[in-house]
């Protein structure tokens, strides 16, 4: 709901649980508070204006000081903000100073669209969307920023859409999406790593002055997530604000907090400005990707559901979201580049035995390549591998009655191609500079036109023949030598936003050719993990780490934002490929129970013990995938020793409990894992034995010690129903 009363100047927005109170003084509007829903009186003391920060008496004139304590919603460079702006523009003159002041706002039922990205939307739910205009009369630049509430949500997005009025060109800087400033002590949550070690979580104290992740390697990067979280010092899984920024965007970042001389705090996310300036011209707009802002009065926990619970609803688009996955096993780490027609249909007859639905063949299918240094972008059939053809084996598989999946990098060009032969001009390259190799390989300008068709006709083509069903996108470097000849040169920093906005245009028209696709995302394992992604795939490959005491970490990063039901998640074989670590079989397949299930081994050599295993975990997955699709997930414990999570369905009836000893510790005593969701006063059968929900979660259930590391339990409990 929006409540305006422009007399006052005041933009009450509330949603289920919070409320974000925006007020205009003088000229400018401020975010007065962004908490827990609240009622409230007297409005004349939020966001004061004639209380000068560094003097103690009013003194009429004095606009720095001013402009550098108020908390602009959408704070812009250059007459006294010295903190983080939000905005900056440089205009025809050289000039890069704004003033943006509220002119007006709007409301309106339809949440507006943002042409060529991804966004949130609003199937099945009331919206309302706040437009607060901010202009700059000089600069002639129109800011629309806008506030959408969902009916069923308590996450709010925003984005801005900025205009040139004006008569001439203007060069953006910088536009950033989103802007909150919060009081007193923080603490700052991001999702940290590298490849195979992605999203682990650090927390630390909000310092004075800046603290920033981001990225420039043209993707969200393995590096730092585009998401981050603010909570209180005493903030746990249960109890405690949280505060959350999550970026719908795949490509560089920036996201902030900054904590000032007055002990407040700002927020940012945007759009990295080291790699960005876009030319506005006259009479042109320009939309900054969304932001999904969350806050949670109790806990990290509730934080978490109520991202997962949008990014469902309103994020991911796929016909698959609530739909039971395929369960696969993929050719790479069952023969990476090695196999021919035999060994894969061995697989295949392999899977079907095991009870599998679909077989999904991975690098090394296409043009010439055994290894990584060749064949990238030529996406025709390996003759050598497949001389039957891909139709012949999509045919094949198919008769077998399994779905066929395939694997594309399409984004990247090996020199020793034949698309590099004949167009040397289409990989990324600065006239005159060395190429910098990573992987072997380059990227694909995919700012280009001709590029995407090139891509599109080539990968429809093949999906059509072979009947794919599934297709997994990878991409497997960094940018580097960024640089487009089809810009000028002082649109050069145009090049990354274009060149995601390329990459998000081609899985479009992909989608929209084939609606039934079940695509994937990949970015070298969890590379490019963020909103941006799911807006297309219902799915993203979590990390190429599949070991499973590393996956329980790192599924239990990802899930501080990102719901389990689209984490890629496979059981591949001991001793795992990328640490060397044993862990029992049914662990890994506890593991990837959480996310979307599958196999990534070489089938074929599995004892009788584990094929009975395998039916064993397929059963598992048929039994309770709903509750990780559709259920809330909670974090119950993590230590040097044990993770344990939880699903619990909608109607609290039903629970799914995971515990994996990670270490074995001596001596220890007998636990009880406190548990959470469940109806206190239900009474919950396990083990033959009756409990109330009330005691599962405040004593908690006790769990039997198991013995070794890498172990686990999974422990299904049910409510007793009254007829
Ligand atoms: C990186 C991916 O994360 C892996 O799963 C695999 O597809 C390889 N690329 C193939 O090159």
């Amino acid at each position: 709901m929006i409540r305006i009363d422009e007399k006052k100047g005041i933009f009450a927005l509330y949603t289920k649980h919070t409320c974000m109170i925006l007020k205009a003084c003088d000229g400018f509007v401020g975010l007065a508070y962004y908490g827990e829903k609240i009622r409230f009186a007297e409005t004349d003391y939020l966001c004061r204006t004639d209380v000068r920060p560094f003097t103690p008496d009013k003194l009429p004139g004095e606009g720095v000081s001013f402009h550098s304590a108020f908390p602009h919603v959408y704070p812009f460079y250059g007459c006294g903000n010295y903190r983080e702006s939000a905005f900056r523009v440089e205009q025809a003159d050289g000039s890069d100073t704004c003033c943006f002041k509220y002119i007006g706002c709007s409301t309106s039922k339809e949440k507006p669209k943002i042409p060529n990205l991804p966004q949130s939307f609003t199937r099945n739910c009331n919206t309302e969307t706040l437009i607060l205009y901010l202009h700059d009369a000089q600069a002639g630049v129109l800011a629309e920023i806008m506030y959408t509430l969902f009916q069923d949500s308590d996450v709010i997005a925003q984005d801005v859409k900025i205009q040139n009025q004006g008569q001439k060109p203007v060069m953006l800087r910088r536009a950033f999406s989103s802007c909150l400033h919060l009081e007193g002590d923080l603490e700052l949550i991001t999702l940290n790593g590298t490849w195979a070690r992605e999203r682990h979580v650090q927390r630390e104290p909000v310092r004075y002055g800046v603290q920033s992740i981001g990225s420039l390697n043209g993707a969200s990067s393995h590096t730092h997530n585009p998401f981050l979280a603010v909570v209180r010092p005493e903030t746990t899984e249960t109890s405690g604000e949280a505060w959350g920024m999550a970026f719908v965007y795949s490509g560089n970042f920036i996201a902030c907090a900054e904590k000032d001389y007055q002990e407040k705090t700002q927020i940012l996310m945007g759009i990295h400005p080291d790699t960005f300036c876009w030319e506005l011209e006259s009479g042109k707009s320009f939309y900054t990707p969304e932001v999904l802002l969350n806050y949670s009065p109790r806990g990290l926990g509730r934080f978490s559901r109520n991202y997962h619970d949008f990014i469902r609803n309103h994020i991911i688009r796929s016909k698959w979201q609530y739909q039971e996955r395929p369960v696969l096993v993929n050719s790479w780490e069952a023969a990476y580049f090695d196999f021919d027609t035999d060994k894969l249909l061995h697989l295949a007859d392999t899977a079907l035995a095991c009870g599998l639905d679909m077989l999904v063949l991975d690098d090394g299918w296409f043009g010439h390549r055994d290894d990584d240094t060749t064949s990238l972008g030529d996406w025709f059939v390996n003759e050598e591998k497949i001389p039957e053809g891909m139709e012949w084996l999509g045919e094949e598989i198919q008769r077998r009655n399994l779905k066929f999946g395939l694997w594309f990098e399409p984004e990247m060009i090996s020199q020793d191609s034949e698309l590099f032969r004949k167009h040397p001009e289409w990989a990324v390259q600065i006239p005159g500079r060395d190429m910098t190799l990573s992987r072997n390989q380059c990227v694909l300008d995919m700012t280009r036109p001709e590029v995407r068709n090139y891509l599109f006709r080539s990968m429809a083509d093949i999906i059509h023949e072979a009947d794919i069903s599934y297709v997994k996108w990878d991409m497997n470097r960094q940018i580097t030598e960024a640089y487009t000849p089809t810009l000028p040169p002082h649109r050069q920093k145009e090049f990354f936003h274009r060149y995601i906005l390329g990459v998000y245009e081609l899985q479009e028209q992909l989608l929209k050719t084939f609606p039934d696709l079940l695509l994937e995302n990949c970015a070298g394992g969890g590379g490019r993990f963020d909103c941006g992604m799911l807006y297309y795939s219902p799915q993203i490959w979590c990390s190429d780490n599949t070991d499973a005491c590393d996956r329980a970490e790192i599924q239990l990063g990802t899930s501080l934002c990102y719901p389990p039901s689209c984490m890629g998640a496979h059981i591949s074989v001991c001793p795992n490929h990328t640490v060397g670590r044993n862990t029992d079989f049914m662990t890994r397949a506890h593991v990837a129970l959480a996310g979307t299930f599958g196999y990534e081994m070489d089938l074929m050599r599995l004892t009788a013990k584990q094929v009975k295993q395998i039916q064993e975990q397929l059963k598992l997955y048929h039994q309770y995938s709903h509750l990780t699709r559709e259920g809330r997930f909670y974090r119950l414990m993590q230590n040097k020793y044990w993770i344990a999570w939880q699903f619990v369905s909608t109607e609290h009836t039903e629970t799914l409990v995971t515990v994996i000893q990670i270490r074995n510790q001596a001596n220890q005593v007998r636990k009880h894992l406190k548990l959470q969701g469940l109806i206190p006063e239900g009474i919950y059968l396990f083990d033959g034995k009756r409990y109330t929900g009330g005691q599962l979660m405040k004593i908690g259930l006790p769990i039997a010690p198991m013995w070794g590391d890498g172990v686990s339990r999974l422990l299904h409990i049910t409510m007793e129903l009254s007829d």
